[in-house]
C-alpha cells in the first residue's frame, strides 16, 4: 500500500470532525473553534461515555457577551450534542455537568473497525502528524570514550521516537552525532605513534580497549609536558589535513565505531553516523552569517551569544580560535533545516544538557532560522532524561569497573533469562536455537522496557531481577502475555485467515466490548506518544491493554468452544496484532511461544 492511502483517522479525529460540524452549526458566527475531544479517563469517577466535547464552557464565556440564544454552558452543550451530524460510529449521546457532551461509541461501529484493521493491515491505523521529515539525533556517543549507560538511554529511547514516527509516515533521518572531533584526538595519535611506530601494526586487536587506550594516554599527557606540546601540535596538524594524521584519526574512529555497532546490533537498532568532524567545514560559514546578523560579540577574549533569560551567553569561538560543541551543533542545526530541509529536530542526550539546547535553539531564533512559536514548524525539541542508577541510589556502575561496558550489560540480561527460560517446564523440548532466540528477546526485551516505561525525565533504577521478572509491568510478563494469545488461537485449530474473511466480530459482552474500545484506541495513543515524545505513554496502553484482555475479557468470556468462538477469535488476533505493533515499536521482538 502506497503511503498515506487507506489510512483511517484515529477515532478522536474523527469524533473532532462530527464536533467541527456541530460547532459549526451551533454558532454560525464562530468559524474558527478547535473542537476539544477527549476519551474519557475512568480513573476520572463516573463514566458517562467512551469520549467527552469540552467546548461548551469555553465557548460560552465566548459568546455570552454577544446577542446569544442561549444561557448558559448546559444550554451550548444541549446545542451541541443536537447539532452533531448522523454517524453509525455514535450510539448515543448526553450532556453532563456545565455542558460536556458524552460519547457513546457504537459496539457495532467499533467491531467493524476491528475487522477492517484485521483485514487491512494495523498500518491503516497509522497517526497523523504534521511533519514529512524529522531529524533525530540520539545514541551519539565519543569517540574512545565511555559508552556508558546514558547513551544506552538515548539509544534506547531514540530508536522508539524513530519508529513511532517512521511508523507516523514520516521520514526519519537517524543521526549519530558521535564525537569524533576535539582536542582528545591530539594526545590519542601522538599516543598511537608512539605505541605503533608501524602505522601497518593498528587494529582493533592490537589496541584491545579503546577506553583504557585513552585513559593510558590521559595519563601521559597529564605527566608529561613535552608530549603535551606535541599533542597539542597534532591537533593542529589533524585539523590541517595532514595525511598522516588523518589517517591515524581515522583509525581511531573505525576501531570506536566497530565497538559501537556491536552494541547496535544487538539492539537491533539502525543509526547514520554523521559525527562533529562531518559539520566542521560548515561551522566558519555558518557563523560569518550569525555575526553579519549582529548575533556574535566579543566577551571576554571569545566569541559568544547572548540570549534571552540565560546570563551566561553561548561562546561560539573559544578563546583560543577553537571551535566548541555549541559551533558544530549550529552548524548541524543549520545544515539540518537547510540541506537536510527537516521540519522536525529531536535531540537525545540526558537533562545535563538541557540548557545548552534551549540557548542553540534561542540562538536558532534569534537568527530566525527557526520561528519564536514553539507550536510552529520547523522546530527543535531537546528530549532530556534522567540518570540510570543503581541500587545504592547513585550512579549506576558495576562491581568490577567504574564504568557499566554495555555489551557486558546485555549480555548478563540475556544469561539470566536464559536460565530462567531453562527452569521452566513448557520449554524443556524447545530446540537449542529457540532457546536462544527466546532469550535474546526477552532479555533484551527487558533492559529496553524497563527504560522506557518510565516518564524519561525521571532518573531509573535498574534492577535486573526486576526487570526480568515475569508479574507486573515488564517485557517479560508482556511477551508472556502474547504467547498466551497466540497459544489460544493456536489450540483452535482455526484458520485466522479464514475467519477474517467469513467471520464477523459481535462485541456484546461487557469485557469484549471493553477490550474492543481499547484496542481502536491504539493510533490516537501513538500519536499523543509522538506529540509528546513520550514512549511510556504507549508502554501504558500496552499494559493497560494486557491486563484489559485478562482480567475483563479473557476470564469473563470463553473462547474456545463457546457460540461466540469466531468472534471471539478475532479479538484475540486483533489484540495481538496490536500487541506485535506495541513491541515493534518499542524495539521489543516478539515471542509466540511460551
Ligand atoms: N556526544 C554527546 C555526548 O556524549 C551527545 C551529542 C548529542 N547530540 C548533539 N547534537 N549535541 O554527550
Amino acid at each position: 500500500m502506497a503511503a498515506g492511502e487507506g489510512n483511517v483517522s484515529s477515532v478522536k479525529r474523527q469524533l473532532a470532525q462530527l464536533f467541527e460540524l456541530s460547532l459549526r452549526a451551533t454558532v454560525p458566527d464562530e468559524p474558527d473553534i478547535v473542537p476539544l475531544v477527549d476519551s474519557c479517563n475512568e480513573k476520572s469517577g463516573v463514566k458517562h461515555g467512551d469520549y467527552q466535547c469540552n467546548n461548551a464552557m469555553v465557548l460560552w464565556a465566548k459568546i455570552k457577551g454577544k446577542k446569544t440564544e442561549f444561557r448558559g454552558p448546559p444550554a451550548v452543550g444541549q446545542a451541541i450534542m443536537k447539532n452533531i451530524p448522523p454517524s453509525e460510529m455514535i450510539e448515543s449521546c448526553s450532556v453532563a455537568g456545565p455542558g460536556f457532551v458524552n460519547v457513546v461509541l457504537s459496539k457495532n461501529w467499533i467491531a467493524q473497525s476491528l475487522l477492517r484493521m484485521l483485514i487491512d493491515g494495523i498500518d491503516t491505523w497509522a497517526p497523523q502528524l504534521p511533519v514529512k521529515r524529522a531529524v533525530v539525533d540520539f545514541s551519539s556517543p565519543n569517540i574512545a570514550k565511555e559508552m556508558h549507560v546514558g547513551h544506552l538511554r538515548s539509544t534506547i529511547i531514540g530508536d522508539t521516537l524513530a519508529r513511532m514516527l517512521e511508523f507516523s509516515r514520516v521520514e526519519v533521518l537517524r543521526r549519530n552525532h558521535v564525537g569524533d572531533w576535539g582536542t582528545q584526538f591530539g594526545m590519542l595519535i601522538e599516543f598511537l605513534f608512539e605505541k605503533f611506530p608501524n602505522p601497518e601494526e593498528v587494529n582493533e586487536a592490537a589496541i584491545g580497549d579503546l577506553q583504557a587506550f585513552y585513559k593510558a594516554s590521559k595519563l601521559r599527557f597529564d605527566s608529561d609536558t613535552e608530549f603535551k606540546q606535541k599533542a597539542q601540535q597534532a591537533v593542529v596538524r589533524l585539523q590541517g589535513g595532514e595525511t598522516r594524521y588523518r589517517e591515524a584519526w581515522t583509525k581511531i574512529c573505525e576501531i570506536s565505531r566497530a565497538e559501537f555497532h556491536r552494541v547496535y546490533e544487538r539492539l537491533g537498532v539502525q543509526l547514520e553516523e554523521k559525527g562533529e568532524s562531518f559539520y566542521n567545514p560548515y561551522i566558519p560559514w555558518v557563523l560569518e552569517e550569525l555575526n553579519n546578523k549582529g548575533l556574535i560579540e566579543e566577551s571576554e577574549g571569545a566569541r559568544v551569544i547572548f540570549v534571552d533569560g540565560v546570563k551566561i551567553p553561548l561562546i561560539v569561538v573559544k578563546s583560543d580560535g577553537g571551535y566548541n560543541y555549541a559551533s558544530t551543533d549550529l552548524a548541524a542545526l543549520w545544515y539540518r533545516l537547510n540541506e537536510e530541509k527537516a521540519e522536525w529536530i529531536i535531540y537525545l542526550t540526558d537533562v545535563g544538557q538541557q540548557q545548552h539546547f534551549d540557548m542553540v535553539f534561542k540562538a536558532a531564533k534569534r537568527a530566525g532560522w527557526l520561528p519564536v512559536d514553539d507550536s510552529l514548524y520547523p522546530k527543535a525539541t531537546h528530549v532530556g532524561f534522567g540518570l540510570v542508577l543503581g541500587e545504592d541510589g547513585k550512579r549506576f556502575r558495576t562491581r568490577s569497573t567504574e564504568v557499566v561496558r554495555l555489551i557486558d550489560l546485555l549480555d548478563e540480561a540475556k544469561t539470566r533469562s536464559e536460565a530462567a527460560i531453562r527452569e521452566r517446564e513448557t520449554a524443556r523440548n524447545w530446540p537449542e536455537e529457540e532457546v536462544k532466540k527466546t532469550s535474546e528477546a526477552v532479555g533484551y526485551g527487558a533492559v529496553k522496557y524497563a527504560d522506557l516505561k518510565n516518564n524519561r525525565s525521571s532518573n531509573y533504577t535498574f534492577n535486573f531481577d526486576q526487570m526480568l521478572s515475569d508479574k507486573g509491568n515488564t517485557a517479560v510478563y508482556l511477551l508472556y502475555a502474547h504467547a498466551r494469545i497466540c497459544s489460544i488461537i493456536r489450540k483452535s485449530g482455526k484458520d485466522i485467515e479464514e475467519l477474517k474473511k467469513n467471520g464477523k466480530i459481535v462485541l456484546d459482552h461487557e469485557g469484549e466490548r471493553a477490550l474492543g474500545l481499547h484496542l481502536v484506541q491504539f493510533s490516537e495513543v501513538v500519536e499523543q506518544a509522538c506529540t509528546n515524545l513520550l514512549p511510556s505513554t504507549l508502554c501504558e496502553y500496552l499494559y493497560n491493554l494486557s491486563d484489559i484482555f485478562t482480567s475483563k475479557f479473557y476470564s469473563n468470556c470463553q473462547v474456545i468452544g463457546s457460540p461466540e468462538e469466531t468472534s471471539r477469535l478475532l479479538l484475540c488476533e486483533a489484540t495481538a496484532v496490536v500487541m506485535r505493533k506495541c513491541f515493534y515499536l518499542l524495539g521489543v521482538e516478539p515471542v509466540y511461544k511460551i
